[in-house]
């Protein structure tokens, strides 16, 4: 008998639930991984085509110079201050690898398992936050754990990761309570993964405190929001030399070639 597989600490594999239950992958229901239900939008599909002739021969802009430029008009930042990524998963790595050099990262629980993922590439430390698991539902709520984290800034902590809104429990933390932590750690990574999914989310998103905030990295995702998690895209906003520095240790296309003419169409496309 073989060994059986552990358990994956992030849902969404399909291949391997099909594996464990003995049928195909199409025959399951995917309710693990949190992606809007509609599918990718059928115009994506149909530029995807067209790409597949102008896209595929030669290798990706080095520089992601449009698709940069396309998300930074989209958040009306410097394209110097975003840096597009091969799904938020690659740039939490390259992320964990400051905060792993910064000291001990804070990580509030239960919480996303790809931050631990991350800091483990680099032997960072990391200890755990328990959040309070009642709250009142309305959201944006105040961030709980503020007297916690400061007093673990005050004994040493260095590197803080935050999940706005909070992975698993949905909880939308108001920006007004997050701010004061920006000046508390030497690092604080912002998951704005589901951000644009969440009503009025995009009014507590920390993305306006970058300018005024070197410390701050503000992680976003465009796989939830557009159903394209087999592309894997996502984006880094942060401090212009943060970004050129994780650029210059990371392979030299990690966003590919249809990915990035996905991205440059989607946010072309405001509607
Ligand atoms: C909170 C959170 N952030 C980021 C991701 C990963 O995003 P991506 O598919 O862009 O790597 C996930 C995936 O489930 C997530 O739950």
């Amino acid at each position: 008998m073989g060994t059986p597989e552990p358990p994956d600490p992030h849902g969404g594999n399909l291949q391997a639930a099909a594996r464990r239950l003995g049928c195909r992958p199409q025959q399951l229901l995917d309710a693990s991984a949190s992606l809007v239900p509609f599918g990718p939008p059928p115009r994506l599909r149909r530029h995807l085509i067209r790409a597949l002739s102008s896209d595929l021969r030669d290798y990706p802009d080095r520089d992601y110079t449009a698709l940069r430029d396309a998300i930074a008009a989209w958040h009306g930042l410097d394209p110097a201050r975003v840096l597009p990524g091969n799904g938020a998963a690659e740039l939490f790595t390259w992320a964990a690898r400051d905060g792993a050099a910064a000291g001990l990262s804070l990580l509030p629980a239960p919480g996303f398992a790809d931050y631990r993922r991350a800091l483990d590439c680099w032997g960072g430390a990391w200890r755990q936050l328990p959040l309070p698991l009642d709250w009142s539902g309305a959201g944006p709520g105040p961030w709980p754990l503020a007297e916690a984290a400061t007093n673990a800034a005050g004994s040493g902590a260095a590197v803080l990761w935050l999940t706005n809104p909070h992975n698993p429990t949905g909880q939308l933390w108001s920006r007004a309570t997050l701010e004061p932590l920006l000046e508390r750690f030497a690092l604080v990574v912002v998951d704005e993964a589901f951000l644009p999914l969440v009503p009025g989310g995009e009014e507590q998103s920390l993305v306006p405190l970058l300018t005024d905030h070197p410390r701050l990295v503000v992680i976003r995702s465009l796989t939830k929001l557009f159903s394209i998690a087999g592309l894997r895209l996502g984006y880094a906003l942060g401090d212009p030399g943060r970004l050129a520095r994780w650029a210059a240790w990371r392979d030299p296309w990690p966003v590919n070639g249809l990915a990035a003419a996905a991205g440059r169409f989607l946010l072309a496309d405001q509607a």
